[in-house]
């Protein structure tokens, strides 16, 4: 389907079909931002995604395959001409001790960070540094900075997207693009579905706000960083209801 172009600013959220990502699309919609919408697999709710932010186009890549980055990027060309905010929100964890984990699936897990540093490097060259502005909100994790049992190639891929949101906010410091990332805590998503009842009260217990946040509340600060928030750069956002504070 071909939209047509506007003037509007452009946002484009990877992983955008569910949980963190669609309280993005929507929070930057209600901005007044015209959505590229990133699916990998979740097509029928990334559609209705489409329908409720109305303004927008949808996009699948496996972020694992550079030929599909490719494709994305030139789609986005010829849908929008611009991308003004890049949210880098896809992500996937294996929940595996260090002692469990092989090493295959340790390559499965740092797919998304090669895939972002891809992505970064092909939206700037097509757009951002062309348009001399624009945004990058990387979505990190808490864990990335506490470490966390469990998850430690998580933890390490995290830790690189803090890492290349700091060193890429200090080489385009002069050419009007912002870069920061957003580090949530434990939030309600299909990511912590499967955390047993008795693991999940101890999380709570644990959180000085007594819950595990909702994914607008992770969205809010995407939202002020994608329109506001001018004078942060290369900073580390943290949304956990208390948890770490950096
Ligand atoms: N939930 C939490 O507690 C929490 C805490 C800290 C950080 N985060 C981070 O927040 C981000 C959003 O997570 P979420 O909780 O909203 O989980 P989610 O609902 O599972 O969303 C993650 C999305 O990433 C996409 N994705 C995964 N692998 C991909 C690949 N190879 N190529 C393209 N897309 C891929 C998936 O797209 P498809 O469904 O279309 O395949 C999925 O919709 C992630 O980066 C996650 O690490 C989450």
């Amino acid at each position: 389907m071909h939209e047509e172009r506007t003037d509007k600013p452009v946002a484009l959220v990877t992983g955008a079909a569910k949980g963190i990502g669609a309280a993005c699309c929507l929070a930057l919609a209600r901005e007044g931002f015209r959505l590229g919408i990133h699916y990998r697999r979740s097509m029928e709710e990334a559609e209705e995604l489409l329908r409720e932010v109305q303004d927008g186009f949808l996009l699948r890549a496996d972020l694992a395959d550079p030929d599909q980055i490719d494709d994305m990027v030139r789609r986005v060309s010829a849908e929008a001409g611009r991308v003004d905010v890049l949210v880098n929100n896809a992500g996937m964890s294996i929940n595996q001790t260090m002692m469990q984990m092989k090493i295959d699936q340790f390559d499965t897990q740092r797919t998304i960070l090669k895939g972002t540093w891809y992505l970064v490097k092909r939206i700037l060259r097509t757009f951002m540094l062309r348009q001399s502005s624009g945004r990058i909100i990387n979505i990190s994790s808490v864990v990335a900075h506490t470490g966390h049992a469990g998850q430690v190639a998580y933890t390490m891929e995290k830790a690189g997207v803090d890492a290349l949101t700091k060193s890429v906010a200090q080489e385009l410091g002069d050419r009007g693009i912002l870069v920061n990332s957003v580090a949530p805590g434990f939030i309600q998503t299909d990511m912590t579905a499967d955390i047993p009842d008795q693991v999940r009260e101890g999380i709570s217990e644990k959180i000085p706000l007594g819950r595990m946040g909702r994914p607008e509340e992770v969205a809010d600060v995407v939202r002020f960083l994608a329109s506001r928030g001018s004078y942060i750069q290369g900073s580390v956002i943290h949304v956990n209801g208390g948890l770490y504070s950096g």
